[in-house]
């Protein structure tokens, strides 16, 4: 860790990410229907229960993505990779990076050169994989970026002008919907160069049984994962959520591929947070996730609107993930 010596500095930037969560969770808790947005489920505990969900055995995501990357390691850093030069590898939402370090692994010991950027908004979850990577592959150079995605890619940016290849994996994507991830890939896009390279993980459409399961555990991580939220809200925005009042309830809907969590109030009650009351009717929901499944033709659909070029696609043996490799031209 840094130790920052413009204390006033970074207490300023505390308190303008805690603004920015008050505000999203109170706008979407003020709207109707109501919503939360999946991307503050990452706190400590949420980290954690993520990590239990990835070793669920119904959560079939990891697994499949995992062997993509132990057995197809060459054949991705060949694509990524079309000549010697020097590059940034950009990881989006990295994590632990557990899949990613295959590849990482590999380029080191092919002496490539190139830094390592993951960008996570857990500060918590990237401290754990740099320890983990320094160690695991001592030759690699790591630069953390906590933060928003966008924000984050605009500092690598500053940061290098080497060419940039950058991972979205674990069907991230899938948290937006298509509009969203429309508009997401393109400004994607448009904030990288020619030549540079985006290795994006879709999980595709199934057997509607295997997404649910992997989704409505009967042992119940999935929903504290979703739950822990309320918990989060509770502790940094001084907020009384019971959490014994509200029940996971998830839906899979094979015509359109959403996977959607939601939270249940099982009665009329008020929440309050700081200074705001909020009214929960009985069996109102608050929209928590959705985790989007793909066809390859929709994948195609949003390389194409987004404006990338298709390199390849690969899969694992099952054939339930794709990881996509599309090219800024
Ligand atoms: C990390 C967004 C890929 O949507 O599958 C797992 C999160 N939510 N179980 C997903 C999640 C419930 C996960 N992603």
């Amino acid at each position: 860790m840094n130790i920052n010596p413009h204390h006033k500095y970074h207490q300023n930037n505390i308190s303008k990410t805690v603004d920015r969560f008050r505000q999203d969770i109170l706008l979407d808790l003020g709207s109707n229907p109501k919503k939360l947005s999946s991307k503050y489920f990452y706190d400590k505990i949420g980290d954690e229960l993520f990590q239990k969900i990835m070793n669920m055995e119904s959560y079939y995501l990891t697994n499949c993505e995992l062997d993509i990357f132990k057995t197809k390691t060459a054949q991705i850093a060949d694509f990524i990779r079309p000549n010697n030069e020097p590059f940034d590898l950009i990881e989006l939402g990295a994590g632990d990076a557990m899949k990613s370090s295959y590849l990482l692994q590999y380029l080191v010991d092919q002496g490539a050169t190139f830094s390592f950027m993951p960008i996570d908004i857990s500060g918590n979850i990237l401290s754990v994989l740099k320890n983990k990577l320094n160690d695991s592959i001592p030759n690699l150079e790591i630069i953390c970026l906590k933060g928003e995605y966008f924000e984050m890619i605009d500092q690598a940016t500053t940061l290098s002008s080497r060419r940039k290849v950058v991972l979205f994996l674990g069907s991230n994507i899938g948290n937006m919907e298509y509009e969203q991830a429309l508009q997401f890939c393109s400004e994607l896009k448009d904030k990288l160069s020619a030549g540079d390279y985006l290795l994006i993980g879709f999980d595709l459409k199934k057997h509607p049984k295997t997404i649910l399961q992997a989704y409505d555990d009967r042992t119940g991580i999935t929903a504290s994962f979703n739950l822990n939220l309320l918990k989060r809200i509770n502790q940094e925005l001084d907020a009384d959520f019971d959490i014994s009042q509200f029940e996971h309830y998830q839906t899979y809907d094979p015509s359109t591929g959403a996977c959607r969590s939601y939270l249940i109030s099982l009665i009329n009650q008020q929440v309050t947070i700081g200074e705001y009351q909020i009214p929960f009717y009985e069996n109102e929901a608050i929209f928590m996730e959705i985790s989007q499944k793909f066809s390859p033709e929709d994948i195609h659909d949003l390389a194409r609107e987004s404006g990338f070029v298709t390199v390849t696609e690969l899969y694992d043996t099952k054939k339930w993930f794709m990881d996509a490799i599309w090219k800024v031209s």
